[in-house]
């Protein structure tokens, strides 16, 4: 134990040396030959080496090559810097090394206060036992589609577990055309057939089309297709747009659809000042999802899946053999009976800390604040005569595209151009930006998640964007005397 304690102290020191020296450094930056070698190639040692030794590899070889999510000027996917009191205690989720599957001890029981105030956090009532922590939003999302598909069987007589979809007429699942793939991938999973996954137009604002949805039911209906499932989104990946919630709610409930949120990046949003009004009718879902490892910052790996009602995720995936059973003294039972994992990682006592330091208070501070950079971005974007805003900014996610100042651009080109612009701004590290499509075109998007952005980081990024799009144009522009 000794040689933990000192390494253990040395770990430390790296960690908080490495997350001070982040934002001085490049956002991101290749890896060089040589210490790709190193990450890639390594041999199977024949013998163990010091522990303090592995902690001079991995200064020297890993912590010099992040992803970059801990830069203030990262504006990538949607990734967040890890919460300091993330940072804290994962090394002691690890030193207790629990199964959360489900028991008596303290990651078990820890695991119903995390899941508890997330619900509250976002305002959504919270039976005891409806709902767990996940990988992420994309197993959430597979846990609630299962749940709903178990509902509408049971509703029929039939128990799908045991029966299969053999037979069974289709379900229809409604879907914008902006919500996440991870539903169709949970669609194709769980025998669904991405075939009947109805993508629903978007309005002007890149919401759902409700309208259109109420169509899309009827035309399912007249064929003998059987509307089962609806998709909101909370904040979608490309703009961060609220969908019509309330509304949809109410299609669904005439509808005798599950009606499930996805806010797996923007549920949080809810908590700024001028919250969209599209969040209202955000606690009539039948399933949401969070990801607390996105705007929250709690370290990968992190989702949430929330229920109104427990009793369908017990009744979709419990299964207890004989040598789990226990003596029946938790009436909710074990976690593992809600969900396909059965050995479970301590997450929640990363989700703990961070709510615990940040408080409810801190939480809405972090979220107000992505919130109004992105809105500054998009006013900035606005005032600017060589780019274009996309989308309005609603929670912390700006779409965006650069159009140069030439009085008659060519489509082609500006497609090709912004097309191309992400990766050449993170090749020159003082900004990192991911591109989309969106309405057809190639689109730029900004996501807003660190702390400690500021406004004149949002000034650098623009820069870097005009300087990218510069060095591509005189990378294509043919030297004098030479022919194309
Ligand atoms: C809106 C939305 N839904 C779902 C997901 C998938 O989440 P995860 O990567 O945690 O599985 C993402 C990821 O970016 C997302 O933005």
């Amino acid at each position: 134990m000794d040689d933990l304690r000192r390494a253990g102290r040395s770990a430390a020191g790296l960690a908080a040396d490495h997350l001070a020296a982040v934002p001085g450094g490049p956002v991101w930056r290749a890896v060089p030959d040589a210490d790709r070698a190193w990450l890639t190639e390594q041999q199977l040692p024949a013998s163990g080496r010091p522990l303090a030794d592995l902690l001079h590899e991995i200064r020297d070889h890993v912590l010099p090559y992040p992803m970059g999510n801990g830069h203030p000027r990262f504006f990538g996917w949607v990734n967040s810097p890890p919460s300091p009191a993330g940072v804290l205690v994962a090394p002691l989720a690890a030193a207790m090394n629990p199964s959360c599957a489900g028991g008596e001890h303290a990651g078990v029981l820890l695991e119903r206060t995390a899941v508890r105030w997330l619900a509250e956090l976002v305002g959504y009532p919270h039976p005891p036992g409806a709902g767990l922590l996940t990988s992420g939003a994309s197993m959430a999302t597979v846990i609630a589609l299962a749940t709903a598909r178990q509902r509408v069987f049971r509703q029929q007589g039939l128990d799908v577990r045991e029966s299969g979809l053999y037979g069974q007429r289709p379900l229809a699942i409604y879907l914008s055309a902006e919500g996440h793939s991870c539903l169709r991938k949970a669609a194709e999973l769980l025998g669904l057939g991405s075939r009947h996954l109805r993508t629903v137009p978007v309005d002007d604002a890149f919401r759902m089309d409700t309208a259109a949805l109420r169509r899309l039911i009827t035309a399912d209906k007249e064929a003998g297709v059987r509307p089962f499932f609806v998709a909101a989104s909370a904040g979608t990946v490309n703009t961060g747009a609220v969908d019509p919630l309330e509304e949809v709610a109410e299609i669904a409930r005439e509808h005798g659809l599950w009606f499930h949120i996805d806010g797996a990046y923007g549920a949080f949003g809810i908590l700024a000042d001028e919250a969209d009004p599209g969040y209202a009718g955000l606690g009539l879902a039948d399933s949401l999802v969070l990801d607390p490892h996105k705007w929250l910052g709690v370290p990968v790996d992190c989702g949430c899946v929330l229920f109104r009602d427990p009793a369908g995720a017990r009744d979709t995936f419990s299964l207890v053999p004989p040598y789990l059973r226990d003596d029946g003294s938790d009436e909710l039972g074990w976690f593992a009976e809600y969900g396909p994992e059965q050995t479970r990682p301590f997450r929640a006592l990363r989700v703990w800390a961070t709510i615990a330091h940040l408080g409810h208070e801190g939480v809405g501070r972090l979220v107000r604040r992505g919130t109004e950079l992105a809105r500054t971005l998009a006013a900035m974007v606005d005032a600017a005569d060589d780019f274009e805003l996309l989308a309005p900014a609603v929670t912390s996610v700006v779409a965006f595209r650069f159009r140069g100042r030439s009085a008659a651009p060519d489509p082609s080109r500006a497609e090709a151009l912004n097309e191309r612009i992400p990766a050449a701004v993170q090749h020159r590290g003082r900004a990192f930006l991911t591109g989309t499509r969106l309405a057809g075109t190639a689109a730029l998007r900004a996501c807003i998640l660190h702390p400690d952005t500021t406004e004149a980081d949002l000034a650098v990024l623009l820069h870097e964007i005009r300087l990218a799009a510069a060095e591509i144009t005189a990378s294509e522009t043919p030297a004098p005397g030479t022919t194309s």
